[in-house]
């Protein structure tokens, strides 16, 4: 079985619901307490083995290239001036030479589409997907939880969890077979199933491992939901070639792709920050007191 070893990130989208914060700023880019949610999904990859990240953006996104590259003036400011604390928290993040791969979606055509446009860079091996706005707090982390399950049943895994009450018309719902209490074979699943029909609770909540037989059918695959090619349509066609898991995964998942998803991660990473936990509880505190 080959190992998982790159990961897409696609970061092409509008990000309407968080506009019009990030109308200049990538949403990608908004910060979590002290650093962009990006910082904490590349830590997450990283913890499950990843040696590669493939970012499909598009335009209005370079500030993400910037990241994740040496800002020369900044770091010989902050070292002159003797800020070695600050000046390794923003070296921290700066990614081995090669582990990073850009490529444009040059339209925002769907999730699916995005990830198509990763195919000539991932090659034909396995990869995993980690959709950059869910924030996914889980120890082990997420992806890491999904590479252990595919080292485990190989195939194709998606990490699951329970939708919340009246949302699963706007997720992707998955059908299953079996009730483990984590890893279940999958027999469907729908984007954006009209309210009540839903084949289940348990919604795709950002992380992927995907053969690379997917790429093929995104190649041909239609527009779906919301007029966008979606990658859960090609992952359905490829269930009748290939077997796919759900992994109902142990953790906490943010959206920070919505404004209150967005709210309540700042709010929680802050109350679990080491440094600023104690004054974040305070804060939180007087404001809830009034
Ligand atoms: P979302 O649907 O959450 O992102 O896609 P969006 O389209 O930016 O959201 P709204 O509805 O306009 O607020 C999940 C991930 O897929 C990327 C997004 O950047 C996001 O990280 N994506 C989505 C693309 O890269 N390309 C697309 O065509 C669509």
């Amino acid at each position: 079985m080959k190992p998982v070893r790159k990961a897409v990130l696609p970061v092409a989208g509008l990000g309407t619901r968080v506009l019009p914060g990030a109308k200049t700023t990538p949403k990608e880019m908004l910060n979590i307490v002290d650093r962009p949610i990006l910082s904490y999904i590349i830590a997450e990859g990283r913890a499950a083995g990843i040696e590669h990240f493939v970012f499909v953006t598009g335009r209005g996104k370079n500030a993400i290239e910037d990241y994740f590259d040496h800002h020369p003036e900044l770091e010989s400011q902050l070292e002159a001036k003797g800020k070695l604390d600050i000046l390794e928290a923003v070296r921290a993040d700066l990614p081995r030479p090669g582990e990073m791969s850009f490529v444009r979606q040059m339209a925002p055509l769907g999730l699916g589409h995005a990830v198509w446009c990763a195919r000539d860079i991932v090659g034909d091996e396995p990869f995993a997907v980690m959709l950059p706005d869910m924030l996914m707090h889980a120890d082990p982390p997420a992806l890491a939880q999904a590479v252990s399950a595919y080292n485990e049943v190989g195939g194709n895994i998606v990490v699951v969890e329970p939708v919340p009450e009246g949302q699963a018309h706007k997720y992707g719902i998955v059908a299953l077979d079996g009730d483990h209490p984590s890893l279940n074979r999958m027999t469907g699943m729908v984007e954006k199933p009209p309210k009540g029909t839903e084949p289940s609770n348990l919604f795709i909540s950002g992380r992927y491992i995907l053969q690379p037989e997917i790429f093929n059918l995104l190649g041909d695959q239609g527009k779906g939901a919301g007029g966008e090619i979606q990658l859960t349509d090609a992952m359905a066609r490829l269930m009748a070639l290939e077997p796919f898991h759900a992994l109902k995964y142990d953790g906490v998942t943010y959206d920070c792709g919505d404004k209150i998803g967005l709210l309540r991660a700042n709010v929680a990473y802050a109350l679990q920050h080491p440094e600023l936990g104690d004054e974040a509880r305070a804060a939180v505190t007087a404001l809830l007191a009034g």
